[in-house]
């Protein structure tokens, strides 16, 4: 007769958070965000729970390294699963009762993960996902494979904003952003807070206390699991959750106006502005194209504003000097700068102000608060590349007041279109005198001469 199988007991049960990770069904799960928020223990406990649900499932679990690969995830597990699955310390695996295995590993460097070549597991998950490269993370994808019906192969990535593999992830879990080959219903996220792991406040307050300590850049990566912090950033006062907005239908009384930043071989984009009687300004549209000339840039401007009233457009003074390719037109390569044929086909536009510390500083004053407690700048969730770039902007290396170049066009679209409204902080206190009549400069003047206010 067979000795019993013994009976496994698991202690804890999962937070809301945790409860959802354990319902996914989704090719790509990420579990990511604040530092103790259980993402470890959600994940130990899933690969479990599927290795007892599968007869002969196959799962892998890897980190970069090995001590936390051992501290973080086998000791625990030799613990719970004592007496139940047999483990191997040599092959680094746990064989449970049903025939599934559960094999660990690491990948110090990058070539490591080329050990697992020709394996296949139907469940593999990386723990500190973003300590992991693109490349490794694509050729771990190749192993995820089966031959059952019974189970779909699915990974599993667990992490904390920071470290190589940042931008992967955040691409494909936090910005949705999806290349030839990547179905976005693959992919799922979970966000993980640290208050949601009563387990751990309970049991150790301080470890809260000590992640509110941090400086802010780490705070806000690691309490906050907040995948827009880096580096070097320029605008470290730009908060998705309070900077975009829900999307609404703007009154056709407040005034729009648009701001360009011209390009061809970089993005050419193109931002649509609303005024609202209490002056915060709404970035409602978005236009962002590489490769496109005058006449298709105009065209595109002129299909996305339809019947809408403008009342003005700057654009990057750079439009008033470029000819050539970028400029080409039925009739062959035109003498005409950018800013007169884009005028001849029906967008006029105006030079913006591009004055650079003081038009950043103008944007800081938009991304502040308004007296009640909003900011004043306010972004419609359709204009994906200001939300994308606006974070990722970085110091520049030489001159620490201003922002270093590179993917800087739609904050420079942004910048231009702040230029050519009066700073927030003169609008606040308009409106606390409430000044309602003609000589309100901020939206019955003329561009120019609201700027001459200013200089007053
Ligand atoms: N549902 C739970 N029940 C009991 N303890 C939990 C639970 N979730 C997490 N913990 C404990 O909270 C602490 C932090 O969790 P961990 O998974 O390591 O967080 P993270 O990986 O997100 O940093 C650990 O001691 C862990 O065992
Ligand atoms: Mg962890």
């Amino acid at each position: 007769m067979a000795a019993p199988v013994p009976k496994l007991v698991l202690q804890g049960l999962p937070n809301p958070r945790q409860r959802e990770f354990f319902e996914t069904t989704a090719r790509h799960t990420c579990y990511g965000g604040a530092r103790g928020g259980g993402k470890s223990w959600a994940m130990r406990r899933k690969m479990v729970l599927l290795m007892l649900n599968y007869d002969g499932l196959r799962g892998l679990i890897l980190r970069r390294t090995l001590p936390e690969l051992k501290e973080n995830i086998i000791n625990p597990l030799r613990i719970e699963l004592n007496g139940f699955a047999d483990y191997n310390e040599t092959e680094k695996v746990f064989r449970f009762p049903n025939g599934s295995r559960l094999k660990f590993g690491y990948c110090d460097s990058e070539g490591d993960v080329y050990q697992y070549q020709g394996q296949e597991y139907e469940v593999i998950a990386l723990e500190e996902a973003t300590h992991f490269t693109e490349a490794q993370m694509r050729f771990l994808t190749t192993c995820n494979r089966t031959t059952r019906t019974d189970f779909s192969p699915r990974m599993f990535y667990t992490c904390n904003p920071g470290g190589v593999g940042h931008d992967w992830v955040k691409r494909l879990f936090i910005d949705r952003e999806y290349r030839k080959g990547e179905k976005p219903e693959n992919y799922a996220f979970i966000p993980a807070r640290v208050y949601d792991n009563h387990a751990l406040m309970i049991a150790d307050p301080e470890y809260v206390e000590n992640l509110e300590a941090l400086p802010e850049d780490m705070r806000r990566a690691h309490l906050d699991g907040d995948w827009d912090v880096i580096e070097g950033q320029y605008f470290k006062e730009w908060r998705r959750e309070r900077h975009v907005c829900e999307p609404f239908t703007i009154p056709a009384y407040w005034r729009r106006f648009r701001a360009m930043d011209w390009g061809y071989n970089d993005p050419c984009c193109v931002l649509w502005f609303a005024v609202s009687p209490d002056k915060r300004i709404y970035v409602y549209d978005e236009y962002y194209r590489t490769q496109r000339n005058v006449n298709e840039v105009a065209a595109s401007i002129k299909q996305q504003t339809g019947a809408q009233k403008i009342a003005y457009t700057v654009g990057s003074p750079d439009m008033w000097q470029r000819r050539g390719m970028q400029n080409v037109t039925r009739k062959g390569i035109v003498g005409e700068s950018i800013a007169e044929s884009l005028g001849i086909s029906g967008v006029p536009v105006e030079p913006a102000d591009n004055s650079r510390i003081v038009g950043w500083q103008r944007v800081r004053e938009f991304l502040a608060d308004a007296p009640d407690g909003k900011p004043w700048l306010q972004v419609f969730p359709n204009c994906t590349n200001l939300i994308k770039y606006m974070p990722q902007l970085q110091y520049d290396e030489h001159n620490r007041e201003d922002a270093a170049d590179g993917n800087d066009h739609a904050p420079e679209a942004l910048r231009y279109g702040l230029m050519s409204r009066p700073s927030p902080v003169l609008a606040a206190k308009e409106n606390k005198r409430k000044v309602v009549d003609l000589s309100d400069p901020f939206t019955e003047l003329p561009r120019r001469r609201a700027s001459g206010f200013l200089s007053l």
